[in-house]
């Protein structure tokens, strides 16, 4: 077990903040885990994936346990779907490029999301009309619970029951997917019809959609190696139809999705940004993407805490405008 001090996480964080921990450890195995578990038993920890989803205000005073579980392994393979488990700390933007290349359908549309296999199912990532929840049947952890159906996870936007039960307290160890080998395509989001149409493709593949996918990407979203980021900021708010019908006499552009709750729309948290003037915002060496206002960003040397601070003006702003409540989607430590 090597337990290393005062260590830079800089590299372990994509908005590339340089900030220490006390501690940092790597575990490849469950027993590596409870061997670092049993000696760190009463100071603080965390466990970090690819550290695409954090902000980091300060130093962190206790132990960092990085997740290094690998392999993927064949549970069931029949002859129109598959059964395949994951190690946590696989990189979840090369397990779907692996699923695509096997035939595996219907993840194509979650292309290049940076992270690990178990931080996916933390907050349910979701893109392109398609979430993790979709394909999840079982995620294995340490501690008392170990196995959670699809059912148990509580799956909602962005939300699982790890996250709302305090994820430090349990570490996911692996998580088992259940994929279709006969297409089904989802189109409907965004451009990616227009992205097929304009490289004259008429009965797209799961590849297509894939390469469709990480073309989008690329043209909107900042790549953290270049431009420190965490994905979203902040979650797109729901609210009541009769607010949005109100906001709507002063603002008839603004866009809406539809959600279960008939009484409830969604609105682009971008958007709401955007139109209050924070769009390409910089302050000092962080601020406001240029081409997706719901990415902050650190274009080098940023401290997390004015990222935080200008989150929080942000959230401000937003309330006095729209009274619309933003909730932060990384998070914040
Ligand atoms: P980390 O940031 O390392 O950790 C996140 C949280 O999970 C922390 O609380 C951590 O303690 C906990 N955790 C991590 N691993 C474990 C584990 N094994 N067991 C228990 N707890 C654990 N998200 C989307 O949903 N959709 C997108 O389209 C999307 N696009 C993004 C684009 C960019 C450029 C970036 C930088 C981020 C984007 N994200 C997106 C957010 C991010 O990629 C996801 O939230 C991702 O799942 C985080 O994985 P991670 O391994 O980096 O988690
Ligand atoms: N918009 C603006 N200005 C902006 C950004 C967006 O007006 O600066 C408008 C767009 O024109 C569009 C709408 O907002 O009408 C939605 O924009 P987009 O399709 O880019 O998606 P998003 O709502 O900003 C969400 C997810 C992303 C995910 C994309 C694609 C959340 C919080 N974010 O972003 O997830 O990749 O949809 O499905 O739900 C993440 O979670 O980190 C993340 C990147």
């Amino acid at each position: 077990m090597n337990i290393q001090q005062n260590f830079s996480l800089q590299s372990y964080n994509t908005f590339g903040l340089d900030i220490k921990a006390k501690y940092f450890a790597t575990f490849e195995t469950e027993t590596e885990l409870n061997q670092i578990l049993e000696k760190c038993a009463n100071i603080p920890k965390l466990i970090l994936g690819g550290g695409s989803n954090i902000l980091f205000t300060q130093n962190f005073e206790g132990i960092i346990l990085y997740n290094q579980i690998k392999g993927i392994k064949i549970e069931d393979d029949f002859d129109d779907s598959v059964i395949v488990n994951v190690g946590a700390g696989e990189n979840w933007a090369d397990f779907v490029a692996y699923a695509v290349k096997n035939g595996y359908c219907g993840i194509e549309n979650l292309a290049l999301i940076p992270g690990t296999v178990g931080a996916s199912v933390i907050q349910n990532i979701g893109a392109y009309g398609v979430e993790v929840k979709d394909f999840v049947k079982n995620v294995y952890t340490n501690g008392k619970k170990s196995v959670y159906n699809n059912i148990d996870c509580k799956f909602g936007y962005r939300d699982s029951v790890f996250k709302q039960e305090n994820p430090k307290q349990s570490v996911i160890l692996s998580v088992t997917f259940h994929f279709s080998k006969k297409p089904h395509l989802k189109l409907d989001y965004g451009d990616i019809r227009k992205i097929l149409q304009e490289s004259n493709i008429e009965n797209p593949t799961t590849k297509d959609v894939f390469d469709a996918i990480c073309h989008i990407r690329s043209s909107k979203l900042p790549n953290p190696a270049e431009i420190g980021n965490a994905g979203s900021f902040f979650k797109n708010p729901e609210i009541n139809r009769s607010h949005f019908e109100f906001l709507k006499q002063n603002f008839p552009q603004m866009p809406f999705y539809p959600v279960e709750n008939p009484e409830k729309v969604k609105v682009p948290a971008g958007w709401l940004i955007e139109k209050a003037g924070w769009k390409g915002k910089k302050i000092e060496n962080i601020g406001v993407h240029e081409k997706q206002a719901l990415v902050l960003v650190n274009y080098g040397g940023g401290k997390g805490i004015d990222i935080l601070n200008l989150a929080n003006q942000i959230e401000k702003s937003i309330q006095e405008m729209f009274d619309i409540s933003l909730e932060k989607e990384v998070n914040i430590l």
